[in-house]
């Protein structure tokens, strides 16, 4: 199949591994349901075809939960993820420290010694105070005091973590698709919860094996790669965020509060850019465009730019995107990023098309197909 100038690869054996549910199975890949992330299958696939050899640098930009990293640590790969999403980067930096069990044990002890203290509600935001049940909630701002006098910071790390996944499972949050609600429900005490939860991530931690130090983790702008270094890079794995697809910040609003001090960050919307601007200056190939989209691949393009930047000469990168549906069309995302990332120096290697999904308006009326792809790329 011909698609344009490139040549589409069919494989729809592989949609599932495009997926976050595959980890939900494998020890700290597990840590933290991610509904945009895709699977460690995947990063292990893609690693063989771009082949990548111990001790090679990898790359992924748009880390999310920090799959491409972990994978990479247990493969012998060096592995750099960068986020925009602070609770992005704190999931990917907790899921890529090489822990000691008996110190984590210590640790978790030391906090669940503690006795809980009145907490003042002041600083929180309505939201918050709806999300738990009264208990929880000061229960849950004592435990955070405890774990914050943690000394190991890799231990505190992973305490916060573990504490934040039962500070969900003990709240009335109900991730509903992209909306984020509260339901009254009977909830489970959150201290045995916490140290349930805490006491299987150790478990999880003799579980797994690493042939690779801990991966780096950075805070930063895909479109801006600053910290990284021209042509230091192997390969790159990864996957941005959908055309005109979920807000993600809103969804996790409560722990952006509670964990991370940040209320209602408008960060980042469905396209990659931290700050709406301007129209951007003119892709001819972008004609005809909405003007989301036009934003959207605007601000890829300046993300590819950067990939090249970084990758090493004959370099190579795999990027998974999906097409974006608009009320009269569907935007084919595949084809236009690949002819940005050509504008850009890459020779585009294939497009392996991994799902199709089949795109109506009112019900009926068929107004195209979005598909989900690889885009295999070379410098
Ligand atoms: C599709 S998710 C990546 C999922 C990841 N592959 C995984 O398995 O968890 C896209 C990520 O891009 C991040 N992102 C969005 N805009 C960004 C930007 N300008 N720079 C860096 N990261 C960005 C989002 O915070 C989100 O975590």
């Amino acid at each position: 199949m011909f698609q344009g100038a490139y040549p589409l690869e069919e494989r729809y054996d592989l949609w599932s591994l495009a997926t976050f549910k595959p980890n939900r199975k494998i020890p700290v890949h597990r840590w933290f349901y991610f509904k945009e992330g895709f699977s460690r299958e995947l990063v292990v696939m893609l690693a063989g075809e771009l082949g990548v050899s111990e001790g090679d640098i990898v790359l992924d930009p748009f880390v999310g939960s920090g799959t491409t990293p972990l994978t990479c640590m247990e493969l012998g790969y060096r592995g750099i993820g960068v986020d925009a999403s602070p609770l992005a980067v704190f999931v990917s930096l907790a899921k890529t420290r090489i822990y000691s069990p008996d110190e984590l044990r210590q640790a978790l002890d030391s906090c669940l010694a503690t006795r809980p203290i009145h907490q003042v509600l002041d600083g929180l935001s309505n939201t918050v105070k709806r999300a738990f049940p009264m208990k929880s909630l000061q229960e849950l701002l004592s435990l955070m005091d405890a774990v914050e006098t943690v000394e190991n910071e890799d231990s505190r790390i992973f305490l916060k973590l573990a504490l934040m996944n039962a500070a969900v499972k003990a709240s009335y949050i109900y991730r509903d698709g992209s909306v984020l609600k509260f339901v009254k429900r009977p909830v489970p005490p959150l201290r045995p919860l916490f140290r349930k939860i805490a006491q299987a991530m150790i478990d999880d931690v003799k579980k797994i094996h690493f042939r690779s130090g801990p991966a780096i983790i950075l805070e930063g702008d895909a479109r801006r790669l600053e910290a990284i270094e021209d042509e230091s890079v192997n390969v790159i794995i990864t996957s941005p965020p959908y055309l005109n697809k979920i807000e993600y910040t809103k969804m996790y609003e409560v722990e952006l509060e509670l964990f991370f001090r940040k209320k209602r960050l408008d960060l980042l919307r469905s396209y990659i850019g931290l700050i709406a601007r301007s129209p951007p200056r003119e892709i001819p190939s972008l004609d005809g465009l909405p003007d989301s989209a036009k934003l959207y691949f605007y601000d890829m393009s300046e993300s590819l730019k950067e990939m090249w930047r970084v990758l090493m000469d004959g370099g190579r990168a795999a990027v998974v995107v999906a097409g974006g549906v608009y009320p009269d069309k569907v935007v084919e995302s595949d084809v236009i990023l690949a002819a940005l990332a050509e504008d850009v120096g890459f020779k585009v290697e294939k497009i392996r098309v991994i799902s199709r999904r089949v795109a109506t308006s009112g019900r009926t009326h068929r107004i195209g197909a979005a598909r989900e792809s690889i885009i295999y790329l070379r410098k």
